[in-house]
């Protein structure tokens, strides 16, 4: 489930490609298995985003809101340092602009 995006590939494209829908929903309303993506700006700046998404462990530890996150749900969210800054970059970016973004862009 976990695949690598193509070269190039937009913020949804990565979102698919990355097997996040499998926890967070194709339309990120969330599941059983991870929260709703729907609200984010207000919790998040995009290089924090970014960066948590290579290393998600680092904001359980330091960040409460997160803490009590990770604890409502029986799966934690893995790190996804197998794509690169850049392609992390364009997912925060897509993830940012919340539900009016449209998944097929
Ligand atoms: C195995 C299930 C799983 C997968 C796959 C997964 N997540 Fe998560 N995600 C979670 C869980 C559970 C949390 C809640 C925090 C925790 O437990 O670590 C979370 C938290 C998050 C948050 C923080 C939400 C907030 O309210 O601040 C973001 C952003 C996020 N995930 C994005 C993604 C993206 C983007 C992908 C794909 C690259 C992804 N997740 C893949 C389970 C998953």
């Amino acid at each position: 489930m976990r695949g690598q995006p193509e070269p190039g590939a937009s913020g949804s494209q990565i979102y698919a490609a990355s097997g996040c829908i499998a926890c967070h929903g194709e339309d990120r309303k969330g599941s059983s298995r991870g929260p709703s993506l729907h609200d984010l700006s207000g919790n998040w700046s995009q290089p924090d985003l970014a960066a948590y998404l290579a290393s998600p462990s680092t904001w359980i530890e330091q960040d409460p809101r997160m803490q009590k996150l990770d604890q409502s749900y029986n799966a934690s969210m893995p790190a996804f340092d197998n794509l690169s800054e850049a392609e992390r970059t364009r997912l925060a970016a897509w993830l940012q602009l919340g539900r009016s973004a449209s998944s097929s862009e």
